[in-house]
């Protein structure tokens, strides 16, 4: 049995998937920009410099950037060398066994798919304020979660399903179509820079640290920058998914480690000059807000401009979501083919050459959590679940390097194991300043996965087969 349980897959098994390979080093790197810069730099830059960071949320940003920065080496050395498209998934099956595999995986699947039908509630929000603008009104039931009193979230359940129809039509097309929206969300976010920045007053810049490092409150709340860090690496969290799209690259080996590297250097770069501008030309005491980046553009009389920057960010978050639903449809088709759960998932439409089923699958799911459950409260357990992902990621670079040291590796982190080693701390440490109940919640999510994987995956596994 616990032979079972740690047995290892070997690398080859990856190969040969019948997906399309068509995505450059480009493609790659736009695919995670468009997935990181969303919800997290447009709206809760605002949340955490209000209520948690003041205007250090700059800091904040940097210091999930740099545990972001050391995963991101982590995963460019087994992208490259284990490939397949599972991402953390497929590489805790080379280097720790199904069942690690298994609870990765299951992470994955909580990180994208509520992440994903998070976005999409965020997006309704923006939405709904949008046609509000244009005095266009829709029925208040039809705009909320029944939780909330209404009957469906419907513009949060359609937008999921508009996106999955584009995933069936096939992935050049989606990444062309992703490669668009990149253009016009980082145009947005040109025009805020360009007509804020000669607003700065330092003056909002002091008390820069009015929350300090860390503190709970007796509410349960954490606050200070490091809380602040662990908000807002949501942020960050998307351009991992660049992992996810190994099977359809066109030379993996070169093209992985640039795409994740490139788009999260430059969402860093990004975030911290928006961040320190916003905080720059309002008082942090005034962003908690759902649109702080337009709520700042008008406040400094530019209205044209924040309606534009606000279908910007309508924009924006669809590409957030299109990369996460397909993340999310190609972790589930490497967990099929493994046999975890059912094989008609697996299965490649000949014409199309993309898993429709999984697709169809993820868009149900997904479009109905979005449609009937209000899921902010959420961020915080998509935070938790990707930073343990993260942190796996960084062991399994560590333990791969001393049970397969032949393995070829085109990409390697220098200083082994110095960089993995950081990134476990760092990213242990963003863990460990998430509230307590976002713990309790991500811990009976693993117990509900080892439950399925001990009634279901391990009967079916190939690899034990
Ligand atoms: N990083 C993505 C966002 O901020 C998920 O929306």
């Amino acid at each position: 049995m616990l032979a079972k349980l740690l047995r290892t897959k070997p690398v080859e098994a990856h190969t040969n998937s019948g997906l399309k390979k068509c995505l450059s080093a480009f493609d790659l790197a736009l695919l995670g920009i468009g997935c990181a810069i969303g919800t997290g730099i447009f709206v809760l830059t605002g949340l955490a410099a209000a209520t948690q960071s003041g205007p250090a949320v700059v800091l904040s940003f940097v210091l999930a950037g740099v545990a972001s920065g050391f995963a991101a080496l982590a995963y460019a050395e087994l992208a490259a060398s284990v490939g397949g498209s599972g991402s953390a998934y497929g590489y805790s099956y080379v280097a720790f066994g199904e069942l690690m595999a298994w609870v990765m995986g299951w992470i994955l699947l909580l990180e994208y798919g509520v992440g994903a039908a998070a976005v999409a509630n965020g997006w309704a929000g923006y939405f709904i304020n949008t046609l509000a603008n244009f005095n266009i009104y829709l029925p208040e039931a039809l705009t909320k979660a029944p939780i909330l009193g209404g009957i469906i979230n419907l513009p949060a359940f359609a937008i999921i399903w508009l996106l999955t129809i584009l995933l069936i039509i096939g992935v050049k097309e989606s990444a062309r179509f992703n490669n668009i929206i990149v253009v016009i969300k980082l145009s947005t976010i040109a025009i805020f820079i360009a007509l804020a920045i000669g607003h700065l007053n330092t003056e909002n810049w002091h008390p820069f640290m009015p929350f300090g490092w860390f503190e709970t409150l007796d509410n349960g709340k954490n606050i200070g920058v490091l809380a602040g860090a662990s908000l807002v690496f949501f942020a960050y969290f998307g351009f991992d998914a660049v992992s996810t799209a190994a099977e359809e690259a066109k030379n993996p080996q070169r093209d992985l480690p640039i795409g994740l590297l490139a788009s999260l250097a430059f969402c860093t770069i990004i975030y911290i000059i928006v961040s320190a501008i916003l905080t720059g030309v309002v008082p942090y005491t005034e962003l908690n807000t759902t649109s702080p980046v337009a709520y700042a553009l008008t406040k400094l009389g530019y209205t044209w401009a924040s309606t534009l920057v606000a279908t910007g960010v309508l924009a924006g978050l669809i590409t957030v979501l299109l990369v996460l639903l397909y993340g999310l449809t190609r972790i589930l088709f490497a967990m099929s083919r493994d046999g975890l759960i059912s094989p008609i998932f697996s299965k490649v439409n000949p014409d199309r050459q993309t898993p429709t089923r999984i697709i169809l699958m993820c868009g149900f799911v997904v479009s109905l959590v979005a449609g009937f459950f209000p899921l902010g409260e959420l961020a915080e357990t998509v935070n938790i679940g990707t930073l343990a992902a993260f942190v796996m990621v960084c062991v399994g670079v560590i333990v791969l390097r001393i049970r397969q040291p032949n393995l070829p590796r085109p990409f390697k982190n220098p200083f082994n194991p110095v960089i993995p080693v950081l990134g476990i701390l760092s990213c242990g440490a963003l863990m460990f300043f998430l509230p307590t109940s976002t713990w309790i919640r991500f811990g009976l999510w693993i117990v509900v996965g080892i439950v399925f994987y001990f009634i279901y995956s391990i009967r079916h596994s190939k690899l034990n087969a």
